[in-house]
């Protein structure tokens, strides 16, 4: 299995670009399967789980072409002739974002048998939600041996209420809403970038969609979708990774490609840090600007502080002169990554919901493991300020959403390998997190 290897100290300099998002590179190939047309989406980051929500869609009988480098990182998808509306077990175990495919398979094909995910890294994440609004829409839902099964004539427009922000559930609502008969109103909608960018590409594809990214969402169902071709939005959390490492290294590191209205909330607590943020166009550039100084935390929906940010976030409070106090509201069991960077020699002390970190202390390499996605980010960054040489396993979880991340580090001056084999063909199973 692969390991990465890191030697501390070398500040963060030069330019670095951002891939797309993953988080919206799923949802946008899910949509796919609403259209008997061909979507082609741009920007798809080479990525784990874009090869895993692949494998789901051609186990359905879609046709999914990845082109990576001078294709643009395009991705056509053809779902013309779909023989099996199911998501197995296999794939949903190591992929949470599977669930997606849900609302487009019934709005489509009238039903859909997907696999239960079960609990996961961060938290026991259900998926109560995304049901209860597909039974608003007149589904009918049955489970049995741990798979859910949906079934409809076709959907009906209604009121759907969120009891809680989920971000894939709307994404699920929104296109199982686009073929359904009559109009549907969602309220307590997650306002994601990403879920502005699906609305973007549905609407592309002829869906009638009306304050995407707003808490209330107004959709009219048509009856046949199109094909559409689209750009998928640069990937804010990527970008977010950089910044930290940046700061955290007393860089000088300009972030490429890159949206800047989307990493907002981050760049203000930066700022309070005292971190010098320049912004552009699509660019970040990031200075050093004398040492950190603490500040507090709370993870929220978009626009606040995202949770996917609360681990790199932490490994730079590690060196903040001061306490933080990090409160991780979205997820119950966010704070793997906390257990070790204590190994490494940082001072967390966790409550509950709470973490609190008080810096600044030295960090040494050590041998660390990845517990998921934004963990194994979290360690990496914090590798890059530690004395001597950091070896972190279990990088697979890193390889789901990160694109060449060892590369795109080498770049701008930090001293990190792969170790092991290459990118390993599977992820082990019942490691999904995100
Ligand atoms: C998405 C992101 C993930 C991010 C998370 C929160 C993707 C593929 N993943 O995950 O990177 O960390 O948003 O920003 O976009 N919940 C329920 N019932 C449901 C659905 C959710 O109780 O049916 C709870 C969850 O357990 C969690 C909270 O709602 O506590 C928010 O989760 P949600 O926004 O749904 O996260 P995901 O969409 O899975």
């Amino acid at each position: 299995m692969d390991k990465l290897v890191v030697r501390g100290g070398n500040p963060l300099v030069g330019t670095v670009r951002v891939s797309g998002a993953k988080n919206a590179a799923l949802p946008a190939m899910a949509a796919a399967l609403l259209s008997e047309e061909t979507v082609i989406l741009e920007n798809i980051p080479q990525v784990r789980d874009i090869v895993t929500e692949r494998n789901l869609l051609t186990a359905m009988g879609a046709e999914v072409e990845l082109g990576y480098g001078r294709a643009h990182h395009r991705t056509t998808i053809s779902c013309r002739n779909l023989v099996n509306a199911e998501a197995s077990y296999d794939l949903v175990k190591t992929m949470r974002a599977s669930t997606l495919v849900l609302g487009p398979l019934v709005a489509r094909m009238g039903h859909a048998r997907v696999s239960l995910p079960g609990g996961c890294a961060i938290g026991a994440r259900p998926i109560d939600l995304h049901l209860k609004g597909l039974e608003a829409l007149g589904a009918r839902i049955t489970q049995e041996h741990g798979y859910i099964e949906a079934r409809a004539e076709r959907l009906k427009g209604a009121h759907v209420v969120f009891e809680k922000i989920t971000v894939t559930g709307t994404e699920d609502l929104l296109m199982a809403a686009t073929l359904a008969e009559g109009e549907s109103v969602l309220e307590n909608c997650a306002c994601e970038p990403e879920v502005v960018d699906l609305a973007a590409l549905l609407t592309k594809m002829g869906a009638q969609i009306e304050d995407a990214g707003t808490r209330s969402i107004r959709v009219r169902g048509v009856e046949k979708l199109g094909g559409a071709r689209h750009r998928i939005i640069p990937d804010r959390i990527e970008a977010g990774t950089f910044i930290v490492a940046a700061a955290l290294t007393g860089g000088d590191l300009a972030i490429a490609n890159c949206d800047p209205r989307h990493v907002g909330a981050l760049l203000s607590k930066l700022e309070e840090c005292g971190v010098k943020v320049a912004i552009g166009e699509d660019s970040v550039r990031i200075a050093s600007s004398g040492p950190l100084k603490s500040a507090d935390i709370v993870t929220e929906e978009y626009p606040g502080f995202p949770t996917d940010m609360q681990a790199q976030y932490m490994a730079l409070a590690t060196q903040a002169e001061g306490m933080s106090a990090i409160t991780e509201n979205i997820f119950e069991n966010r704070f793997m990554h906390a257990l070790e960077l204590v190994r490494m020699g940082a001072n967390i002390k966790i409550d509950g919901h709470r973490a609190v970190v008080r810096g600044k202390t030295p960090l040494s390499g050590a041998a660390v493991l990845a517990s998921d996605l934004r963990a194994s980010a979290s360690l990496v960054v914090a590798a890059l300020v530690a004395e001597g040489e950091t070896i972190i396993d279990r990088v697979y979880h890193i390889d789901r959403g990160y694109e060449r991340i060892e590369e795109k580090l080498r770049s701008v001056g930090a001293q990190i390998r792969r170790i092991g084999r290459l990118i390993p063909e599977r992820a082990p199973a019942a490691v999904a997190a995100e």
